[in-house]
C-alpha cells in the first residue's frame, strides 16, 4: 500500500561525475518496497519543481535486516540530468523530504527452475532497478549485462560482483568492455545459454534499448520482463501522463506508474 510520508536525509553525495547517492531514513517504505517498485520524491522544499520525481530504490534495509545501524534506510542512486535532480544534489543531512511509495508493480519472481539461465540487462540508470532483484535472487548464478554511453556511466558493477554474478560491460564509445550497445553484447552471449531451457531476462533502460532487446528475444525460450522509464506526473495512476501502448485488446493503453513499471516485454507495442 503506497504511503505519502516524510523521510530524513542521512547523507547525499557525489559518487562520480554526474552520479550521486542519497540515503534516506524512512522505515515505512524501507519495510515494504519490493524489487522493481519505485518512489516519487519531492526533491526540494520550494515550489520548483512542483512535481515529484520517480526513482528506483537501489538498496533498502527493513527492520529485519542484519545490519542494525542501517535499518529503516533506503538508498537512491541518481544522475543529475535536469532541474529536479540538480536541486536534489543540495539536500542536506537531517533535512526532511517528502516521498510517496512503494509505487507500481515490481518484477515477478516465479519459482525459477534451478537450471535456468537468468540474465539481467541494464542500460544507464536502468541497472539500478535491477540490483534489488539480483539481491532477491542471491544464490543464483546471474549473468549481468551493464551498458552505458561511456565508462563513467557503468554503475553498480562492484555490488553485482559481491552477489557472485557474471558481469559483462558494454560502452557505446568502447571506453570500457565491449564496444557497442548492451543489447549487442547480450546477443553475442546468447549462444552460451542452455539451448533447451528457458532463459529468464530482466531488463531496464531507455526505450530504444528495450525495443532492440524485444527484437532479439522473440523466441518462446525467453521469458522477459522490462521496467520502463517514462516521464511521470503523479506516479500513482491519476494523470495518465505515462501511458504505454500494449498488445492487450482490453486495455491497450496502460500506465507505467500503475500497471508497470514492469511489463512483460512481449506485451509492449513499440512505436
Ligand atoms: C520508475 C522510474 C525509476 C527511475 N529510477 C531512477 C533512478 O534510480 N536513478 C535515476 O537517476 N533516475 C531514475 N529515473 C529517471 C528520473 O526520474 C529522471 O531522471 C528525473 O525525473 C529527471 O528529473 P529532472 O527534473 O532532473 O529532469 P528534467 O529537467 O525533468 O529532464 C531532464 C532530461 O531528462 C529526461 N528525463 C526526465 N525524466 C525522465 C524519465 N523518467 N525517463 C527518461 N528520461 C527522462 C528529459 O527528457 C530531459 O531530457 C527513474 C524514472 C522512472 C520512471
Ligand atoms: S504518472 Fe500519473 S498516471 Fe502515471
Amino acid at each position: 500500500m503506497p504511503l505519502q510520508t516524510e523521510g530524513i536525509v542521512i547523507r547525499n553525495g557525489r559518487i562520480r561525475s554526474l552520479y550521486f547517492i542519497l540515503e534516506i531514513y524512512c522505515p515505512p517504505i524501507a519495510n515494504q518496497i519490493k524489487p522493481g517498485q519505485f518512489i516519487m520524491l519531492k526533491v526540494s522544499e520550494d515550489s520548483s519543481p512542483i512535481l515529484r520525481r520517480p526513482f528506483s530504490v537501489y538498496k533498502s534495509y527493513p527492520d529485519s535486516h542484519p545490519e542494525k545501524q542501517r535499518r529503516g534506510c533506503l538508498f537512491v542512486l541518481y544522475k543529475k540530468v535536469g532541474k529536479g535532480t540538480e536541486k536534489m544534489t543540495a539536500l542536506k543531512r537531517d533535512q526532511k523530504v517528502n516521498l510517496i511509495g512503494p509505487l507500481g508493480n515490481g518484477f515477478s519472481l516465479p519459482p525459477l527452475p534451478s537450471s535456468a539461465d537468468i540474465a539481467l540487462i541494464g542500460g544507464g540508470v536502468g541497472i539500478i532497478s535491477l540490483y534489488p532483484l539480483a539481491a532477491a535472487l542471491k544464490g543464483r548464478r546471474l549473468s549481468v549485462f551493464i551498458g552505458g554511453k561511456t565508462r563513467s556511466d557503468i554503475l553498480c558493477a562492484e555490488d553485482f560482483k559481491k552477489l557472485d554474478s557474471i558481469i559483462s560491460v558494454a560502452t557505446d564509445d568502447g571506453s570500457l568492455g565491449f564496444h557497442g550497445t548492451v543489447v549487442e553484447l547480450f546477443s553475442s552471449e546468447i549462444k552460451t545459454f542452455k539451448k533447451n531451457e528457458k532463459c529468464y531476462v530482466y531488463s531496464c533502460g531507455p526505450v530504444a534499448m528495450l525495443e532492440a532487446l524485444a527484437r532479439k528475444v522473440k523466441s518462446k525460450r525467453f521469458i522477459c520482463e522490462a521496467s520502463l522509464e517514462a516521464r511521470m506526473g503523479c506516479g500513482f495512476g491519476a494523470c495518465w501522463g505515462c501511458v504505454v501502448k500494449t498488445n492487450d485488446p482490453k486495455t491497450p493503453y496502460q500506465r507505467v506508474c500503475k500497471e508497470g513499471p514492469v511489463f512483460s516485454l512481449e506485451d509492449i507495442v513499440w512505436k
